[in-house]
C-alpha cells in the first residue's frame, strides 16, 4: 500500500496495521500524519488539513492545548498509572467529585474505564445487575432504531440493527428490543405497548439524548427524551443516557440530557472527557441504583476492574479538561458555531440530492437523498485542505470548540462548494 515517498515508518509499518472500520482489500492508505495544533491536521509531506471533526468528536479544546499538555507533563512525572484495586489516587477522586458535581441530580458515583464500549458494557452489566440483587431479574434493554453505543458485543446488541453499521453478524448477539424514537405521542404509545408487554423483562431504555450521533447525526427534542423519561418512569425501569458523544458541551449545554431537562439513571462518559488527549471513559449512576450493590452478600458486588482503570495520566488530563470548561467560555463558544454553521451550510438545502441540513450547538449536518460516493467527496475534502469524512447519507462537521472564524468559514465554505453551491 505504501509509496516510495513515503515515511521509513509508513513504509515498513502499513502492511501490519489493520485499519478501523475498513475493508481491507480495498481500502485506499491512511495519510501519514507528522504532528497536530490547534484545529489542523500536518501531514508528513507538508499538507495542512482544517480539522472539521476533532477526532471523533474528542479534540473540543483543539490539539495539544497547553494547559491538558502541562497536567499531563506534570503527572507523567509523579506516576503515569498505578492499580486501581486497593490503591486510590488523586487524579481519578477529583475528577469523580467534579463529575458528580456537574452532572445533574444524584449521579454521584463514578466507575471508570477506558473507552466508550466499555463504559456502555458496564452501564448495561451495571442495569442487568441492578435487578438481581433486588431479587427480581430482568435481562434486555429497549434502545432506539438509529442508536450506536459502540463496537464491543452487548453495546452492539443496543445499536441499531437495521441502518447500523452492526446489522451484521447479529447471531452472536443477545436480542434487544428495537423501538422508534417516540417523536410523537403515537410513537410513545408504541413504545408504551412494548414496555408494557415486556416490562417484567426490561432492565433499562438506553438513548443517546437528543443527538444519535454514528447513526446519522440524527437529532431529537426535549419533549422526545422526556418521553423516554417517562416511559421508564411509568414501569420503574432505569434510564441508561449514553453522553460519549453528547457529553462537554457538544449539543450547547454541557450535557445534553441536563439541558432536556431530564436526569438518567446512568450515565455513560468519554470522547472528549480528556479533551480528546488519552483514553479514559466513565459510568456514573445514581445514588439508589448504587445502593443496589450494597450487601453482605459477596455476590452482589459488581465484578468489573479493567487494568487500566482510573489511569492517572488520562484523569490528570479530564481534570485540566474539565479547568478549560471553567476558565475559558466554551458555551459560547459553541453558541458561536452554531450561528455560523446555521448561516453558512443554509445554502447546502438548494442543492438537488439534499435532502436536509441541520444544526445542533457544535453539530452540522448535510443529509442526501441517497449514500453518498463516500470515495468521491473524501478525495475532494482533501483536495481543499479540510479533514471531512463523509459517512452514511451524510457529511457532517464537528470541530473543536476552539476553531477559529475563518477555520470554520473555510470548512463550510468547502463543503458548500464541494456540492456546488
Ligand atoms: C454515543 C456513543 N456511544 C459509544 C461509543 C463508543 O465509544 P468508543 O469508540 O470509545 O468505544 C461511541 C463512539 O462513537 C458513541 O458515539
Amino acid at each position: 500500500m505504501a509509496h516510495a515517498d513515503q515515511p521509513e515508518w509508513f513504509a515498513a509499518g502499513l502492511d501490519h496495521l489493520w485499519l478501523p472500520y475498513a475493508q481491507m482489500k480495498t481500502a485506499p492508505p491512511p495519510l501519514p500524519v507528522q504532528r497536530t495544533e490547534g484545529c489542523r491536521i500536518y501531514l508528513d509531506d507538508g499538507r495542512v488539513l482544517i480539522d472539521g471533526i476533532a477526532s471523533w468528536w474528542t479534540a473540543c479544546h483543539g490539539y495539544n492545548h497547553p494547559h491538558i499538555a502541562a497536567a499531563i507533563a506534570r503527572q507523567l512525572e509523579q506516576m503515569p498509572h498505578v492499580m486501581f484495586a486497593g490503591l486510590a489516587h488523586e487524579p481519578a477522586a477529583r475528577l469523580a467529585s467534579r463529575l458528580a458535581a456537574l452532572l445533574p441530580g444524584d449521579l454521584e458515583r463514578v466507575f471508570f474505564s477506558e473507552s466508550g464500549s466499555v463504559a456502555v458494557e458496564i452501564a448495561l452489566k451495571v442495569a442487568r445487575q441492578y435487578w438481581r440483587n433486588r431479587g427480581a431479574p430482568r435481562r434486555k434493554f429497549v434502545a432506539f432504531r438509529g442508536g450506536y453505543h459502540g463496537d464491543t458485543a452487548a453495546a452492539m446488541a443496543v445499536s441499531d440493527p437495521g441502518t447500523g453499521m452492526h446489522g451484521r453478524g447479529r447471531d452472536l448477539l443477545p436480542a434487544q428490543f428495537t423501538a422508534d424514537l417516540p417523536r410523537d405521542e403515537t410513537s410513545a404509545a408504541r413504545l408504551d405497548e412494548l414496555i408494557a408487554r415486556e416490562a417484567s423483562d426490561i432492565a433499562a431504555l438506553v438513548i443517546e439524548p437528543l443527538v444519535q450521533g454514528a447513526g446519522g447525526m440524527i437529532f431529537h427534542d426535549a419533549a422526545t427524551l422526556g418521553r423516554v423519561r417517562a416511559a421508564a418512569d411509568r414501569y420503574g425501569l432505569l434510564l441508561i443516557a449514553d453522553e460519549i458523544f453528547t457529553g462537554f458541551g457538544r449539543t450547547g449545554a454541557l450535557f445534553a440530557s441536563e439541558a432536556a431537562g431530564i436526569v438518567a439513571d446512568i450515565v455513560t462518559l468519554s470522547k472528549a472527557l480528556t479533551g480528546g488527549t488519552l483514553p479514559l471513559a466513565a459510568t456514573v449512576v445514581r445514588r439508589p441504583v448504587f445502593e443496589a450493590f450494597l450487601s453482605d452478600d459477596a455476590d452482589a458486588a459488581l465484578m468489573h476492574g479493567p487494568t487500566f482503570m482510573a489511569n492517572a495520566l488520562a484523569c490528570a488530563a479530564a481534570n485540566a479538561s474539565l479547568d478549560l470548561f471553567a476558565l475559558e467560555d466554551r458555551a459560547a463558544q459553541v453558541a458561536a458555531i452554531e450561528t455560523a454553521l446555521l448561516r453558512d451550510l443554509a445554502p447546502c438545502r438548494r442543492v438537488s440530492g439534499v435532502h436536509d441540513v441541520r444544526v445542533k450547538g457544535a453539530i452540522g449536518v448535510v443529509e442526501f437523498d441517497r449514500i453518498a460516493d463516500h470515495a468521491a467527496l473524501r478525495r475532494r475534502f482533501l483536495e481543499e485542505g479540510v479533514w471531512v469524512r463523509p459517512f452514511g447519507n451524510i457529511v457532517y462537521l464537528t470541530p473543536s470548540f476552539t476553531i477559529g472564524e475563518s477555520e470554520l468559514a473555510a470548512l463550510t465554505g468547502t463543503i458548500r462548494r464541494v456540492l456546488g453551491t
